[in-house]
């Protein structure tokens, strides 16, 4: 059986990490894979987390099965985290979340409940989107087709080009949108836009699916969830997927969300047995660690009100470093305009350099991006922004 595969090259983000580890070069930068560096160059374990952890060691008296659903109380903590306590899809009890292994537990669940609903359906992503998005709908049997998002040219939105495609989609098509902080573009809709958006939703019916695994990295956990929120108001059926590895810095804890909104609570809830039939076939039920750690955190206030302080030290770090690379790189004498990158939003923005620079920044200088040129910003530092910039001078 094995001897008729043929190997696969590595993924192009997690490939790139592993590469970037076994590199000896001490001035190496790793601007890769979208996790949270402190100025050491560490992804440290929050500290609300630590405590959350303890509270769970202490008390924590059963492993017994939790069941597909995972975690009531998490479960309920981050619909309010995701919608805003007061949201009317909570209070028409028309949103079902479960939890699962990650946020890319919740993409692969959110795929095969969409083919559960239509074998063949066709989802549309932005152009260009998270690496692993289209093999992951792809490999569940979904047709990936994608719409215009980022305009390179410009290093802005192509918004008319989205709208003009999202008008043209079929209602019984899923529609994938970046709740905030747009990987790998760093370019987001602004409140106006989502109007716009949710509008086109609305008239043409489609599904839209919301992927929101950077909330509180943007601007705020409120204001990141502005256009989901108006989407949820708007539409009478919408898919989320949520992620806490980032926000909660839970990276190998595996741990997210899906949400289905219905459009009433009885609907939802056959939905919603659908959803629970395609994560027992899967995986049978999500991981608990992490959920637990969560749940301790969010409904605690003390806990809670260190986490966001803990959140907006990790937003206010990227946000600083998008400004540093961008003034160093005027005083290392590069001409050409990068303060797009100070006006993009998250984690990510694209260098706009070409593939063969990039690989000739991993090659002679041992920084390591995406193909793309997406960088992942919190991957300057104070320590090496010089080195970057100087490196990046020299390539152009
Ligand atoms: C990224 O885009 O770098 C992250 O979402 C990590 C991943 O799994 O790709």
């Amino acid at each position: 059986m094995f001897g008729r595969l043929k190997a696969l090259p590595a993924d192009p983000i997690l490939g790139l990490l592993a590469k970037y580890r076994k590199d000896n070069n001490p001035n190496k930068i790793d601007l890769g894979v979208g996790v949270f560096k402190n100025e050491a160059g560490h992804t440290a374990v929050l500290d609300c987390v630590k405590k959350a952890e303890q509270h769970r060691t202490n008390t924590e008296d059963s492993k017994v099965y939790i069941g597909p659903t995972g975690s009531p109380l998490f479960n309920d903590e981050m619909a309010k985290l995701i919608f805003g306590a007061e949201h009317k899809v909570l209070n028409e009890n028309r949103a079902r979340t479960i939890s699962t292994p990650g946020g890319t537990g919740a993409l692969r669940v959110a795929a095969e409940f969409i083919k559960s609903c239509k074998d063949g359906a066709t989802i549309w992503v932005s152009n260009p989107t998270w690496a692993n998005h289209t093999g992951l709908f792809a490999a569940a049997g979904l047709n990936v087709k994608t719409y215009p998002y980022y305009d390179y040219e410009n290093k802005s939105l192509d918004f008319d080009g989205m709208l003009n495609a999202l008008k043209e989609v079929s209602s019984d098509d899923v529609v994938l949108l970046h709740a905030c902080c747009h990987n790998p573009s760093g370019m987001d809709l602004n409140n106006e836009q989502w109007q716009q958006v949710a509008e086109v939703a609305k008239s043409v019916g489609f599904t839209p699916l919301i992927d929101m695994a950077y909330q509180g990295f943007g601007t705020g956990l409120d204001e990141d969830a502005y256009g989901l929120r108006l989407m949820a108001e708007t539409v009478k059926e919408m898919i989320v997927c949520s992620s806490c590895s980032k926000n909660f810095g839970l990276y190998r804890e595996r741990i997210g969300a899906c949400t289905i909104i219905g459009e009433s609570s009885i609907s939802v809830d056959i939905a919603n047995s659908v959803l629970l039939y395609v994560v027992r076939v899967i995986y049978s039920m999500p991981p608990a660690h992490g959920a637990a750690i969560v749940e301790t955190i969010l409904s605690s206030d003390e806990l809670r009100t260190q986490w966001h302080s803990e959140l907006k030290a990790m937003r206010d770090r990227i946000n600083g470093n998008r400004k540093l690379i961008v003034d160093k790189l005027a005083e290392n004498g590069v001409t050409r305009d990068f303060s797009f990158i100070s006006r993009q939003s998250g984690m990510f923005s694209f260098l706009g350099i070409t593939p063969e620079q990039v690989q000739q920044l991993q090659d002679e200088y041992s920084i390591y991006m995406v193909g793309s040129s997406r960088m992942s910003i919190a991957g300057i530092a104070n320590s090496n922004v010089d080195y970057l910039a100087k490196s990046i001078a020299k390539v152009l």
